[in-house]
């Protein structure tokens, strides 16, 4: 009974990536300004999905043709009883891979329980080794310390290769990537730079701060020559490189120089279950009335709202047809 809908330009829909909690407990600058974003931050819990409704709308997008699922935040480690909703989903048939995005903090006491419950992939952000600047990016709330020894909780829980997400931005961070790179060649983790984007309405983006990934890729490779990788599966969204004297790979997520819309098989669905069908939509479509039909009539509307989907916003930037109001990166978990 499976129907796998294609969009407006043929893409069809692959990889879903659910944010389970909109609150963090970092503020980093890009995404949620501690000026901007209140201490208290937060849906109620009543707001969100709880994991009866996130199990039936999972199943339903199985049936769209989803394979990939990806947890997101805000901070996902934050939401209780994260383990018992990995357990379920990862129970789904149809799912084959299963992959949660952190900051990390909190990964030290939760990585083993996570790998038990059933999660297979896990990527960590790390936008600096240096702990002063580490804590300034994190809007003065995180220590590169938790992070790096979660890192090492996951490595013994069983996680591996683990990717490390870098947003680099010039003149403020592009410093720690050779640091970055060093630290984790040859360590069986897969580092990868992202390009800093202008997703949500707060970080006051400046395209002079965007490094692009080429300029990033000729600096490391001056030092430590590297050789490229065909991408693991069609869609990829980072470009992959491997070390010329070392096993192991870097990556580059390139959303602004060489943007990836035409292989954009992603949806994305915020805590309160609302589906974006772009990092950059204005606006959500919130799923919870057809999630009440059950899951074939949900699917059946989902699809068919796929089934219209023409966005293409890294495409578009900068051009009339871009849009311009952006749903916030912690509401959607990048
Ligand atoms: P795997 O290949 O499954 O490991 O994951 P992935 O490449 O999707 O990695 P991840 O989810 O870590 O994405 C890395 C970063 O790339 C995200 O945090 C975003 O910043 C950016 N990114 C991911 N998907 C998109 C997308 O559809 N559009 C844009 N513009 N950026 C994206
Ligand atoms: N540009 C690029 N990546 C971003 N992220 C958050 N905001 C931005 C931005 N403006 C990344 C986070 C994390 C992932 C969830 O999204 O650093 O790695
Ligand atoms: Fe939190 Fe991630 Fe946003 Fe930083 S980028 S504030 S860790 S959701
Ligand atoms: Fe997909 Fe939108 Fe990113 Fe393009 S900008 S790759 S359409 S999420």
């Amino acid at each position: 009974n499976a129907v796998s809908p294609v969009d407006a330009f043929g893409r069809p829909l692959r990889d879903l990536r659910l944010s389970v909690i909109d609150a963090c407990n970092f503020r980093c600058p890009y995404c949620m300004p501690a000026d901007r974003i209140a201490e208290d931050h937060g849906l109620d819990a009543a707001s969100r999905l709880d994991f009866d409704e996130i199990e039936t709308l999972v199943r339903g997008f199985v049936r769209l043709g989803v394979s990939k699922l990806r947890l997101t935040g805000g901070e996902p480690l934050l939401r209780k009883h994260l383990p018992r909703l990995i357990e379920r989903l990862a129970a789904i048939e149809g799912i084959d891979d299963l992959a949660l995005t952190t900051n990390g903090s909190l990964l030290a006491k939760q990585a083993a329980a996570l790998r038990d419950a059933g999660l297979r992939r896990l990527t960590v952000s790390l936008d600096a080794l240096d702990p002063d600047l580490f804590r300034a990016l994190s809007g003065g709330r995180g220590e590169v310390a938790d992070v790096l020894a979660g890192i090492e909780a996951a490595e013994r829980a069983g996680f591996a290769p683990i990717k490390l997400n870098c947003v680099v931005q010039r003149g403020v961070n592009d410093g720690e990537a050779l640091a970055l790179v060093e630290r984790f060649r040859g360590s069986g983790h897969i580092v990868r730079f992202i390009e800093y984007m202008d997703v949500g309405t707060c970080n006051g983006w400046d395209r002079a701060r965007v490094v692009p990934s080429a300029e990033l890729r000729d600096r490391i490779h001056a030092r430590w020559p590297l050789r490229p990788l065909d991408p693991n599966y069609r869609g990829e969204v980072a470009s992959r490189y491997a070390f010329e004297d070392v096993q192991g790979e870097v990556g580059f997520v390139s959303s602004v120089s060489a943007p990836f819309c035409g292989d954009c098989h992603r949806a994305r669905i915020s805590a309160d279950g609302k589906l974006y069908t772009c990092l950059f939509a204005g606006e959500g479509r919130d799923l919870r009335p057809w999630l009440k039909l059950g899951e074939t009539a949900f699917a059946e509307q989902v699809g068919d709202l796929w089934s219209r989907r023409a966005d293409r916003y890294s495409e578009l930037r900068g051009e009339a047809g871009a849009s311009r109001k952006h749903v916030e990166m912690y509401l959607i978990g990048g």
